[in-house]
């Protein structure tokens, strides 16, 4: 029990290379395993794409006459699962041929095969979350993403050229951080965030228990290539201490589930 609070205070290091190496072989299988496995994630994303879909709605017109909108994913993993879920909401406003998408990770194997379409959508999961729009294999979604931006960096310290962010997003990311670069993290998201703009997280805060559990299940973890699939460090914090990272974001709308969160603010 005491290790688990701990874990909040290990050397960064500890947490970046081991978050690295277990994306990296999650390249391709990451959606899928997520689908099949704990949905809970994806519907995180799902509710998160919702806010998105709110602040769209309520900042239209503005966002109708801009030449373009600039949308940041941090920690994309195989697949940016939270990219998809985005696009979902542009799309439904017709927002999203002027979005500029950029994805930023750690893992540059799961940047790659991100980039080129090499990573596993299923027709179930295209139907079960309406995202047939993209095709019902998930074709466009593909395309698009084979157009974003790509970023290999650490989220501590994002490259200097990412500013005027319109929407900046974060899904089950800063759980692979320590506390103190929790807030690092937080003051980087507002950062390259433009006045007015969108900052919206969703994570996982597990506790002892639920994590012991998932340590077990995940023990011999493979992926498709058979190959295992180490364990990341990982660290939880509550909904209001996430809240409380930021120091210039107006807090729209929060949601707290037995696993996860989500809440959503503008940058001020
Ligand atoms: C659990 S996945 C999240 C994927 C997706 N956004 C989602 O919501 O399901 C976390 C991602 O964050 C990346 N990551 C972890 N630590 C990072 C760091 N310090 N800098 C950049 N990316 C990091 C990992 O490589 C991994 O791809």
């Amino acid at each position: 029990m005491r290790e688990f609070e701990l874990m909040n205070y290990l050397d960064r290091r500890i947490f970046r290379e081991t978050a690295k190496e277990r994306f990296t072989k999650l390249d391709h299988d990451y959606i899928y395993k997520k689908f099949n496995e704990e949905e809970f994630p994806i519907e995180g994303n799902n509710l998160l794409s919702s806010y998105i879909f709110k602040f769209l709605e309520d900042n239209y017109e503005y966002l109708k006459r801009k030449n373009e909108i600039i949308l940041v994913d941090i920690g994309a993993a195989g697949g940016a699962l939270t990219t998809i879920f985005a696009l979902k909401a542009l799309n439904s406003l017709k927002l999203l041929e002027k979005t500029k998408i950029i994805l930023v990770d750690v893992a540059k194997q799961a940047l790659y095969s991100t980039q080129v379409g090499n990573f596993n959508l299923t027709k179930e999961f295209i139907a079960v979350y309406n995202l047939g729009d993209f095709g019902s294999n998930g074709k466009d979604i593909k395309s698009i993403l084979s157009k974003a931006k790509y970023y290999c960096s650490d989220l501590l310290k994002l490259p200097q050229d990412l500013k005027d962010v319109d929407i900046c997003i974060t899904g089950f990311t800063h759980h692979h951080l320590n506390l103190l670069d929790k807030e690092l993290a937080c003051k980087e998201m507002e950062r390259i965030t433009r006045e007015n703009g969108f900052i919206g997280i969703v994570d996982e805060s597990l506790n002892y228990k639920q994590y012991t559990k998932w340590l077990k299940q995940h023990k011999n973890e493979t992926n498709f290539r058979n190959e295992l699939v180490p364990i990341a460090q990982e660290s939880f914090i509550t909904l209001d201490e996430h809240i409380s990272l930021f120091s210039s974001i107006v807090v729209i709308n929060k949601m707290n589930s037995k696993k996860y969160y989500c809440f959503w603010g503008v940058k001020k």
